[in-house]
């Protein structure tokens, strides 16, 4: 068929023509179809090889085949083209203004202390405990040896819960490793009134019944007091407990560990007092003063900062171990109290306020 050969390049060069012209990747996309798909002008030149005699095919086919080659080139170029200028801007950038920096979330600054404490704690030896805050009254005072009269198991001190004597699933859960019934015949706050822990010291005891010496723990955690807000009290806050138990422990040795880890937590120059005090789980008992030149900048000598002593032998027989033989100490410290100081925060309730101007100094 006369005529087919002189047709191939005229056609081309249109097909190219409009490819190069497409606007936009779906008219690009279109003049393909146009062109190329199942019924397009180039397409149906291309069935028309068929008809040709034997002598004309070869090169009109050949002739096709790099005309076809042509037309796929400018279609993928134009594409690229196009991708390219849809993934720029529409509008006019500019290049000189400061870029937009994702903000970054951070720990809350009682946290950071938390991990700080755990971490120095760590490198000698001590492991990390948890127990329940909801409580009863049986692991968060007669287990400490706490009398019924302390004013901690006042209804004004302490966050009851109105279900009193029944025990949820949970608490039988994590209460089912104690063996032996507690020494008045009760089994271990089973039918208690039940209570928001007031201190991390329960957990001491929940320990020690489901464990033998030697014990290296310490317990950060939530505790609850009915008190007001104000600049230094909070219904909930956060305290680390630590008990250690083995045999031959000195109050030296209780000393020489909580100046280690202020050391690490406050800095070099920090020192250490420990005050005699009263707490019905610990014989003898302390308070520890701390002072640093930071202590000294908020023109005070002495910090209160933790209770402490050396674990009562009636503790000791209340979870079923020797007083003969078993030694310890424990310590509680407030988690707010320590990061307030390190930080120079002076209301505790910017820490649950959520404020990120405040936190984000940290
Ligand atoms: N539980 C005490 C409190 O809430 C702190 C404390 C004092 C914990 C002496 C102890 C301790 O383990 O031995 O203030």
């Amino acid at each position: 068929m006369p005529g087919l050969l002189d047709e191939i390049e005229p056609l081309k060069q249109a097909a190219v023509a409009e490819l190069k012209a497409a606007p936009d990747i779906a008219a690009l996309e279109q003049t393909k179809g146009a062109w190329l798909g199942a019924n397009g002008k180039f397409t149906a030149l291309m069935k028309r090889l068929g008809t040709l005699s034997k002598e004309e095919k070869p090169a009109a086919g050949k002739a096709v085949n790099a005309a076809k080659m042509e037309l796929e080139a400018a279609l993928a170029s134009r594409r690229e083209e196009l991708e390219l200028k849809a993934a720029f801007p529409k509008e006019p950038t500019d290049f000189t203004l400061p870029g937009r920096r994702r903000v970054l979330g951070k720990l809350h600054p009682l946290t950071q202390v938390t991990e700080d404490i755990v971490r120095s704690f760590r490198k000698i030896g001590f492991v990390v405990a948890d127990g329940p805050e909801i409580e009863d009254e049986y692991h968060c005072f007669d287990a400490l040896n706490t009398p019924a009269d302390h004013p901690a198991r006042d209804t004004q001190d302490t966050f009851y819960l109105e279900s009193g004597g029944h025990r949820p699933p949970l608490q039988l859960a994590t209460s089912a490793g104690a063996a032996s019934p507690s020494p008045g015949g009760e089994g271990r706050g089973e039918g208690e009134r039940r209570l928001l822990r007031t201190h991390t010291s329960s957990v001491q005891i929940r320990v020690m019944e489901k464990q033998q010496p030697p014990i290296r723990i310490i317990v950060p955690g939530r505790v609850y007091r009915r008190d007001n807000a104000d600049a230094t009290h909070n219904p909930t806050f956060q305290q680390v407990e630590g008990l250690y138990v083995d045999k031959g422990v000195t109050a030296a040795d209780l000393k020489g560990t909580v100046e280690f880890v202020f050391k690490e937590l406050m800095g070099e120059d920090v020192k250490i007092r420990f005050r005699p005090h009263y707490f019905s789980y610990t014989e003898p008992s302390f308070e520890i003063d701390f002072t640093s030149a930071l202590v000294k900048k908020m023109g005070k000598d002495w910090l209160e900062i933790a209770g402490c002593g050396m674990v009562h032998p009636k503790v000791f027989e209340n979870v079923g171990y020797d007083p003969e033989v078993w030694t310890g100490w424990a310590f509680g410290f407030g988690i707010e109290r320590i990061a307030m100081i390190r930080y120079g925060i002076s209301d505790i309730r910017l820490f649950y306020e959520n404020d990120v101007r405040f936190l984000r100094q940290f």
